[in-house]
């Protein structure tokens, strides 16, 4: 029988920025998975790749003068250096742009059309030229594009919707029926109450964008990136080029994804593939954020970790080992150079990397291991046997519910049974006895066997680090994971320290955070340009609605100098007259707009919670007019 298959796949990551410690991650977790399940006989197909579509990528590569395609090229050409350093072991890269890719998409689009659940119409929005995005109903308070500030439009553009409505009952009943779906199951929970809230058509097309894959039949329009991105995960596998293999491996296992894409994956992905008659992957798996200070690790808050010369000082090995064990998949962590560092001094260079050189040191004064020579097993060398198999079946059971740390921590289980064994027999005080020799050998077998079971259990999460394990032991690929107390062993001569102890050095890597930051400059504003915005405390003399916009509110306010009216957009959280005599803060010069055929002389400054805007206000009481900076 041909072994069983095993698809897992990785998001693929936008093209617009390098690569960070958060796309590592999901790499790395989704890589152990599938070196785990190969290693337990199945036939692994592992796809990560590229998201190359859209409007971010149009911009950033217009930013830097050159193509879309030439900027997908170079970031791609970084990925692919990055997963080689890393030891991902994917079948196969895809990238958006590859033509299979969007022959598969072009059809998947079009069978959902055919079937009635794709339909044209027109998609209508603020839209912000300056931007060249629409801003969502929520974040267009005063019709102002949050990023740029600049007003926005009302713009309809013809488009294609899918009939996502329909899919609200029977994602439900799927939901019900296969708990195991989405992972972990509190993310289960959020994800049904957010079909329960109801679910409205969606969009899948632009006719505004134009790096795209183009709708079947209607080349002014686009697919929108995340309906021709969900897709690779079908395309990929050979949908559309080659449905054999397609066959043979979707549907996918698992689509391992960060906490924020699980939306588009638990809830939009299942019902483009209901309504195309394609089974869907049996779990997605989301994984919690890498923070920084409480906050997520990303490119636009400038906090990202470069992970460059965290590979460099601590190797691949070992930042694969952080990650996957100092965290439980699901949650969210903060990140912090020290934490590698001391998983990296305690777990690998003393417990594992002491184990190895133990043994090693042992075996280079004895030579051969020959088991006709040594004493039978006893009740020591039992409880070490039976230790690994409680630890390796921990082990298999925890990756086998995608929990890669306390897989881990079941082989370091292990691994401190192994040490307690050698601590107590104390071999070396043996050596050079020929008596004594024997039990010297007896010993010896059970640690070498011992640390060649402990180089299986790690290789999903450091492949280097345990084929050189099985290389000083002459342990072939492929060898069982039965402990057995008369293995044969061909030794070769010993290599260097596993994980040689690391010191703390002058510089951590946290500071190559501030020099990212630095770069990031261009970004940034400076005191100046935001000593261009004219802020201003102002106290409201009064407040009415504004006809037939409910949620525009006119106010007169007094700004020291003078009196201004200001229309905003808060009528839908304020009455007029709670607002009569509080002070505020204004922009004084901005240029003035007219909102619904009202001028608004000014802006006044709000959050928005969940939609609904809340004034910034003042603790003490300072005179109208008050510079505020
Ligand atoms: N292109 C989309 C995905 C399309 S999949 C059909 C996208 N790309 S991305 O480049 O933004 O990468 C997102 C993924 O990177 C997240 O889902 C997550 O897996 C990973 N991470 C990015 N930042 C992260 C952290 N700070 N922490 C952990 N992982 C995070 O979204």
């Amino acid at each position: 029988m041909p072994p069983d298959s095993f698809y897992i796949t990785t998001p693929i990551y936008y093209v617009n920025d390098n690569p960070h410690l958060g796309h590592i991650y999901t790499t790395v977790v989704a890589d152990a998975i599938a070196r785990f399940k190969r290693a337990c006989g199945y036939d692994v197909y592992f796809l990560t790749g590229t998201d190359e579509h859209g409007q971010k990528i149009e911009k950033s590569a217009a930013k830097q003068g050159i193509t879309p395609l030439e900027l997908a090229d170079l970031v791609v050409s970084v990925y692919h250096d990055l997963w080689k350093k890393m030891e991902i072991s994917h079948t196969r890269f895809i990238r958006t742009t590859d033509q299979v890719h969007q022959k598969g998409v072009t059809r998947l689009f079009e069978i959902i059309r055919d079937r009635g659940d794709i339909y044209a119409g027109d998609y209508e929005g603020w839209y912000c030229t300056s931007c060249e995005k629409y801003i969502s109903e929520k974040e267009a308070v005063e019709r102002r594009c949050p990023d740029c500030g600049k007003e926005t439009e009302l713009l309809k553009e013809p488009c294609h919707f899918f009939r996502l409505s329909k899919y609200q009952q029977p994602l439900l009943d799927h939901y019900r029926t296969h708990p195991e779906f989405v992972q972990p199951p509190s993310r289960l929970n959020e994800v049904m109450a957010f079909v329960e809230g109801g679910l409205r058509d969606l969009s899948i097309s632009r006719s505004s964008i134009r790096w795209g894959v183009p709708v079947p039949a209607v080349p002014s329009e686009v697919m929108y990136v995340w309906f021709d991105a969900l897709s690779n995960y079908i395309t990929g596998a050979g949908y559309g080029s080659d449905d054999e293999a397609f066959a043979r491996r979707w549907p996918a296992a698992i689509h391992l994804i960060g906490k924020d894409i699980l939306r588009f994956h638990a809830v939009y992905w299942p019902a483009y593939l209901m309504a195309a008659g394609i089974p869907l992957p049996r779990t997605v798996f989301a994984h919690g954020w890498w923070l920084q200070d409480n906050r997520k690790m990303s490119k636009s808050l400038g906090n990202v970790f470069n992970p460059a010369p965290l590979i460099e000082r601590y190797g691949p090995d070992a930042l694969r080992y952080f990650l996957l064990r100092d965290v439980t998949l699901g949650l969210d962590s903060n990140f912090s150079e020290e934490a590698v560092r001391n998983r990296y001094n305690f777990d690998l260079a003393n417990d594992l990397g002491n184990l190895n050189s133990r043994v090693q040191k042992l075996l280079d004064r004895t030579g051969e291991v020959t088991p006709e020579e040594a004493l039978p097993a006893g009740p020591d060398e039992e409880a070490v046997r039976a230790s690994y198999y409680k630890c390796r079946n921990t082990y298999v059971d925890a990756f086998n519910e995608y929990a890669p740390s306390r897989a881990l921590a079941a082989a370091w289980e292990f691994i401190t049974t192994l040490n307690g064994y050698i601590a107590a027999r104390e071999p070396w005080t043996m050596l050079g006895d020929p008596a004594r020799r024997p039990r010297l050998l007896r010993v010896l077998q059970t640690c070498t066997e011992g640390l060649r079971v402990v180089g299986l259990m790690v290789a999903p999460a450091m492949p280097d680090a345990a084929a050189r394990i099985a290389a000083t032991l002459g342990a072939p690929p492929g060898d069982p994971w039965e402990f057995d107390h008369n293995r044969r062993f061909r030794l070769s001569p010993s290599n260097a320290a596993l994980f040689p102890r690391i010191i703390e050095k002058e510089k951590p890597v946290e500071e190559t955070k501030i020099e990212e930051t630095q770069k990031e400059a261009a970004n940034l504003i400076s005191i100046g340009d935001f000593q261009k915005v004219q802020l201003r405390v102002a106290q409201v003399k009064t407040a009415e609605r504004v006809e037939g916009a409910k949620k525009l509110l006119k106010l007169i306010v007094d700004i020291g100098t003078e009196t201004r009216q200001i229309v905003a957009g808060i009528a839908e959280a304020y009455e007029p007259e709670a607002l009569v005599g509080k002070k505020i803060i204004v922009v004084a010069n901005l240029k003035p707009a007219v909102l619904r055929g009202v001028e608004s002389q000014g802006m006044l400054l709000a959050a928005s919670i969940g939609g609904l805007p809340v004034i910034a206000t003042f603790e003490g009481d300072p005179p109208a007019g008050t510079a505020v900076k």
